[in-house]
């Protein structure tokens, strides 16, 4: 069985994602694991400390992106094979490394968080609730 390894901190900006490559990398480089690093925010931040950005779009146009992923299973008409989508191979430092492998991310993946959203809420867009959340707030004395 997979491990499953998260890297979570409601605080921005503190490491999550350099924190969730390097271990990736060291895991794949050091340790010969078999690592799946899933980039599943928008910013793109982890696929792009690994991918220079036209390798990146050329491979998204071809191949497609964890976007693709979403889009299908939300009831897309267009299906998506996420294998083929996967980079088999990713290189750090210039160097490639066996056993790490990136389903690339992509910055539409911000529309996916709403998408998902929508039946959590009942039919209410996740901005509206927002609206009515900070309406109800008492004001401050
Ligand atoms: N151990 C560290 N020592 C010094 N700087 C670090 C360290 N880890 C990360 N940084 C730097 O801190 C900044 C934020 O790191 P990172 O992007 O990994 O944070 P994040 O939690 O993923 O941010 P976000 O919430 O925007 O996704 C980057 O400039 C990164 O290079
Ligand atoms: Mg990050």
């Amino acid at each position: 069985m997979a491990k499953i390894v998260s890297f979570i901190n409601f605080k921005g900006g503190v490491g999550k994602t350099t924190t969730a490559v390097e271990i990736a990398v060291s895991l794949a480089a050091h340790h010969g694991k078999r690592v799946l690093l899933v980039d599943l925010d928008p910013q793109t931040n982890a696929t792009f400390y690994l991918v220079r950005e036209a390798d990146w779009a050329s491979w998204v146009q071809e191949r497609g992106s964890l976007k693709d992923l979403f889009d299908a299973v939300l009831g897309g008409d267009r299906p998506c094979e996420i294998r083929n989508a996967i980079m088999q191979t990713v290189a750090a430092g210039g160097l490639a490394i066996p056993g790490l492998h990136l389903p690339p991310s992509h910055l539409e993946l911000i529309s996916v968080d709403l998408r998902l959203a929508w039946p959590l809420t009942s039919g209410r867009s996740p901005m509206s609730m927002t609206t009515s959340c900070a309406i109800a707030l008492p004001t401050s004395t």
